[in-house]
C-alpha cells in the first residue's frame, strides 16, 4: 500500500480545476468571483455524476443569462480525459458525466492507499479539541454525553485529516458550589452510600445542601465560608475537593472506557485558577474592563452582545475569565490552528462573548462553537427529575442487552462469549449511531426501534452490511483458494456497479467535508448511501457464478466497499465485528 495518499487525487477537485479554468477563459477578467466555483456530487444519475451550479451566481452578477455563461464556459472548457461528457441542464447547470476508466482508475488507487485516499490536508497543523467536560460532584447530562461522542467522532476525523489533535477535556472542578457541596458533605453524608455510588451521593448532599442555602441565611453563610476556605488553601477543604474530584472522574473514565473515548490532557478549570488575575490585568491593558455595579465587565455592544462580567462583586472570578485563561494557554502551549468547542446549545452566548473578547485580544486563532440541541429520551426511561440527567450507564447495558437478543437471534449457533463480544459492539454502536447520524442542531427523539433496526438508517444496519460482505470475501476464498481478486483489473459492467465504484471514490469527499462542517453526520449519511447502493448490488448481479474475471472484479470491488464501511465507522467510532 502506497505510503503517500496526497497521490490521490478528488475527483469534485479535478472537475472543479476543469471549470475554473473555462469559467476564468470565458469571463471578463473583472469578474474574479473564480474560488467558489466547485462541483457537487448529484444525486440523481439523470443529472450525470457532478453538477456545477456556479454559472447562476456569476451570471447574476454580471447580469448575462446564466444558461449563456454556461455554454460559453463549456465551449471553453474542452475535453478534459476524465469526462465523458457534459450537458447544459435547466436555468445554467453544467451536468458532468465521468468516464468509467477514471472511476476504474481512482478506486484501485485509493485501494492502494491505507487512509483510502484521504488526504493529509492537516498536515503540520494543531487542533485544540474541547469536548466532554462534564461537571465534579454532578453526573453527567446528555449534553455531556452528546458532546463526549460528537467530539470523540471530530476527534477521529481530524486525526484521519493529518491534524494533530489535542483533546483537552475541561472538566469543571472548581466554582462556588463546592462550598455548597463541602458544608452538606459535612452535615449530612451517609458513608455507606457514599461507598456504593460516590456521584450519585455527592449529588444528593449538593441538592439538600443546596436547598437548605436557599432557606436559611445562616447555613448560605456557613456555605461561604467553606468556599472561602476552599480558596485560600485550607488543607481540610482542598482534601475534600480532591476526593470529589476523583471520585467524579472514576466515574467518568467508566463511561469513557464504554465508549472508547480517551484524551489527551484532562486539565479541569482549577488548573487555570493562578492565571485569572492575569487575564484581568491583560483585559485592563487593552482597556477592556470597566466596572459595573461593582464587578468588572466587558461591553461588548459592538458586536452587539451583552455585556460579559469577568470579575464577580465578591472578587470571584467566573465561567468566561477561566475560558479566557484556558484559550491563551492554549494557544501559547500549542500553537494551534483552531480551538474547537462541543457544547450543548444553552453555552452558545457564552462562546460568542468569549470569542468576540479574545479578537479584541488580538488572539487570531480560529476559534469554533459546535454545538448541538438536547436530545429527548424516551418519557420516563432514564430521566430523573431534571429531565435531562440520564444514567448513562444504565442506558448502554440496555443497548447492550438489547442487542444481544439481536446477535442471539441471527447466530444462534455462536458461542455465547463471542455473542456478548459481538453485542457490546452492537449495542454501543447503536447508541452512538442514533445519535451521530443526526443534523446536530435540530432536536432529536431517542427510540430504541430506530436506533436498533436492522433495516433503516441504523449502526446495526450498517455493522451488519459489512459483515455480509466480510462473509462474501470469505466464501470467495473458500471456493477459489490462493486466488487474489485485487490482481484483476476492476470492469464496471452493469450500472449499479458503476454507481457503487463512484461512490467508493467519494469517501475522502465524506470525509473532508465532515470535517469542515463539524458534522459527523455527513459521513453517517455517506455509509448509509454506499450500503443501500451495495446491497442493490449484491442483489441484482451475480457475484460468485459470475464469468471469470468479473466475478474477481466484483469481490474486489467489494473489498473496497468493506473497507470504507469499516474505515468510515470507526471514524465514527463505531466498531465493525465480523459476524453479527
Ligand atoms: N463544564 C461545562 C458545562 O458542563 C462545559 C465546558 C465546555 N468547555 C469550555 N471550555 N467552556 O457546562
Amino acid at each position: 500500500m502506497s505510503a503517500d495518499p496526497a497521490s490521490v487525487p478528488l475527483l469534485s477537485d479535478v472537475l472543479a480545476d476543469w471549470l475554473r479554468a473555462a469559467f476564468r477563459r470565458a469571463l471578463p477578467p473583472a469578474a474574479d468571483d473564480y474560488a467558489s466555483i466547485g462541483v457537487v456530487s448529484t444525486t440523481n444519475p439523470e443529472f450525470g455524476d457532478y453538477q456545477c451550479n456556479a454559472a447562476m451566481a456569476l451570471a447574476k452578477a454580471l447580469k448575462q443569462p446564466p444558461r449563456q455563461l454556461a455554454q460559453a464556459v463549456l465551449d471553453q472548457a474542452g475535453p478534459h480525459p476524465a469526462v465523458e461528457r457534459t450537458a447544459l441542464a435547466g436555468p445554467g447547470f453544467i451536468n458532468i458525466t465521468v468516464r468509467a476508466d477514471a472511476i476504474i482508475d481512482l478506486a484501485q488507487a485509493q485501494g492502494r492507499d491505507a487512509a483510502l485516499g484521504v488526504p493529509p490536508v492537516g498536515r503540520g497543523q494543531t487542533v485544540v479539541l474541547d469536548y466532554s467536560s462534564p461537571n465534579v460532584a454532578k453526573p453527567m447530562h446528555i449534553g455531556h454525553i452528546r458532546s463526549t461522542i460528537i467530539g470523540g467522532a471530530l476527534d477521529r476525523l481530524h486525526r484521519a485529516l493529518g491534524y494533530r489533535v489535542v483533546a483537552d477535556n475541561h472538566i469543571g472542578d472548581w466554582g462556588t458550589q463546592f462550598g455548597i457541596l463541602i458544608r452538606g458533605y459535612r452535615q449530612f453524608v451517609d458513608e455507606a452510600a457514599l461507598r456504593e455510588q460516590p456521584v450519585e451521593e455527592l449529588e444528593r448532599l449538593y441538592v439538600k445542601s443546596y436547598e437548605q442555602s436557599q432557606a436559611d441565611p445562616a447555613w448560605l453563610d456557613a456555605c461561604r465560608q467553606e468556599l472561602v476556605k476552599l480558596q485560600s488553601g485550607d488543607p481540610e477543604n482542598l482534601r475534600l475537593w480532591e476526593q470529589f474530584v476523583q471520585w467524579s472522574m472514576a466515574e467518568f473514565e467508566r463511561v469513557y472506557r464504554r465508549l472508547g473515548v480517551s484524551f489527551d490532557l484532562v486539565r479541569g478549570e482549577s488548573h487555570y485558577n493562578v492565571k485569572l488575575p492575569g487575564v484581568l490585568a491583560t483585559l485592563e491593558q487593552h482597556g477592556l474592563v470597566k466596572e459595573s455595579e461593582g464587578a468588572q465587565v466587558v461591553f461588548l455592544e459592538e458586536e452587539k452582545l451583552p455585556v460579559c462580567i469577568v470579575r464577580k462583586r465578591d472578587g470571584g472570578f467566573n465561567y468566561a475569565t477561566t475560558d479566557l485563561a484556558t484559550v491563551a494557554s492554549r494557544v501559547e502551549e500549542f500553537h494551534p490552528a483552531k480551538i474547537v468547542y462541543v457544547t450543548d446549545e444553552r453555552q452558545q452566548l457564552h462562546f460568542r462573548q468569549l470569542f468576540a473578547i479574545c479578537r479584541r485580544l488580538g488572539i487570531t486563532t480560529a476559534l469554533d462553537h459546535v454545538w448541538f440541541g438536547l436530545m429527548r429520551l424516551p418519557e420516563g426511561t432514564f430521566s430523573t427529575r431534571q429531565g435531562n440527567v440520564i444514567r448513562l450507564e444504565r442506558l448502554l447495558d440496555e443497548a447492550e442487552q438489547r442487542a444481544l437478543a439481536i446477535v442471539q437471534a441471527a447466530s444462534p449457533t455462536m458461542d455465547p462469549a463471542t455473542q456478548r463480544d459481538v453485542a457490546r459492539a452492537v449495542g454501543i454502536g447503536a447508541v452512538k449511531y442514533a445519535d451521530l447520524s443526526q443534523n446536530p442542531q435540530t432536536q432529536i427523539t431517542f427510540s430504541w426501534d430506530k436506533a436498533l433496526a436492522l433495516d433503516g438508517n441504523s449502526g446495526p444496519y450498517l455493522q451488519y452490511a459489512y459483515a455480509r460482505i466480510a462473509s462474501v470475501q470469505d466464501k470467495y476464498a473458500e471456493r477459489y483458494p490462493g486466488q487474489d481478486p485485487g490482481a484483476f483489473p476492476l470492469q464496471l459492467t452493469e450500472p449499479i456497479e458503476r454507481v457503487l465504484a463512484l461512490k467508493v471514490t467519494q469517501f475522502p469527499e465524506a470525509i473532508l467535508r465532515a470535517a469542515e462542517l463539524y458534522r459527523p453526520s455527513v459521513v453517517a449519511d455517506y455509509l448509509y448511501d454506499v450500503a443501500q447502493t451495495y446491497s442493490s448490488f449484491y442483489q441484482n448481479v451475480p457475484f460468485l457464478k459470475a464469468p471469470d474475471g468479473v466475478r474477481e472484479s466484483r469481490v474486489r470491488l467489494c473489498g473496497l466497499v468493506a473497507r470504507v464501511l469499516r474505515t468510515g465507522l470507526d471514524l465514527l467510532g463505531i466498531e465493525t465485528p465480523d459476524r453479527i
